[in-house]
């Protein structure tokens, strides 16, 4: 099959031909919920955690999971076959369907599944080496960001203030704390210890953000789950921003001054090393990443 083939309502096909009704209610309200699986080497990442968060949303947003586990693990399996490089981004998004336009819910909507793959590349090694820019902005989005829903038009305008600023992500802040990224959850390192907000319904529960945190673990580097106020992300020694395609990195700029001397820190720097090789272990492996 041809590799720009997508997923849609139980067949593949190819892009070009996939075809989804205005009136489907993702396009009309944003009403549904979506997953970013990063691949590598053909296995997908933390699969399971992805499909725990996706139901999760699901729920969140009261709609019935249009799959089982199983039926989703193999139709992820099948588009990263299809796919033409061993590293992707796999996209998963699930709307509430197509219906006549009301906000109540549709008494009888088949659920609309889409998915699709991507060549997923690694952020850029200058990148990396420099550290990027970011701004601090008011949290303008609602009160479940722990439900990863589709309508983003919030993260959508809070990243591009960034951009237009020569920023590449904005760290977003609610009463007084900064609770993650536009598109990333967050890490401050202060007095040598690695701090990340608590999860609760103002971030995103990151499933990088969470390998970040068992790795912290496992090479026993100070680690505390604590609320980031302003002040401490100001006077931070490093800021991180994690996710799904950005992997880990540092903050060397925040609202144009510099972060840790201007260059990635040292506690970065252990980290993104830890971090690459539990990839190389995930490309190493042959179970498919279960
Ligand atoms: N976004 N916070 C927000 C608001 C996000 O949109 C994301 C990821 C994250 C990091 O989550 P994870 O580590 O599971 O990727 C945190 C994806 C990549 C996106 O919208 O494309």
């Amino acid at each position: 099959m041809a590799s720009d083939n997508v997923y849609l309502n139980g067949e593949f096909l190819p892009l070009s031909e996939a075809r989804v009704s205005v009136l489907d209610r993702g396009f009309i309200f944003g009403d549904g919920v979506y997953e970013v699986i990063p691949c590598y080497g053909w296995h997908p990442f933390r699969l399971a955690e992805h499909l725990t968060r996706l139901r999760h949303s699901l729920e969140g947003i009261r709609l019935d999971n249009p799959l089982s586990q199983q039926e989703w693990e193999s139709l992820i399996h099948q588009l990263i076959q299809q796919g033409e490089s061993p590293d992707q981004s796999i996209y998963l998004q699930v709307t509430r369907g197509t219906a006549s336009r009301d906000h109540g819910f549709p008494a009888c909507a088949t659920p609309t599944v889409f998915a699709m793959s991507n060549e997923l590349k690694s952020p850029d090694a200058a990148l990396l080496r420099q550290g990027v820019a970011a701004i601090t902005l008011d949290d303008i989005r609602w009160r479940y960001c722990n439900i990863k829903a589709i309508s983003l038009l919030p993260n959508v305008l809070l990243r591009q203030q960034a951009l237009d600023q020569g920023a590449n992500e904005a760290i977003l802040l609610r009463d007084g704390e900064a609770t993650e990224g536009a598109a990333s959850n967050l890490f401050i390192v202060a007095g040598g210890v690695v701090i990340t907000p608590p999860k609760d319904n103002r971030l995103l529960p990151g499933i990088t953000r969470d390998l970040v945190v068992e790795l912290a673990h496992g090479a026993q580097i100070p680690f505390r789950e604590h609320p980031v106020t302003e002040a401490e992300l100001r006077r931070a020694d490093e800021i991180w921003l994690t996710s799904s395609t950005k992997e880990i990195l540092p903050v060397t700029r925040l609202d144009g001054a510099d972060v840790s001397g201007g260059s990635p820190g040292p506690a970065w720097r252990q980290m993104y090393q830890l971090y690459q090789e539990y990839k190389q272990q995930l490309r190493g492996s042959g179970d498919g990443g279960y």
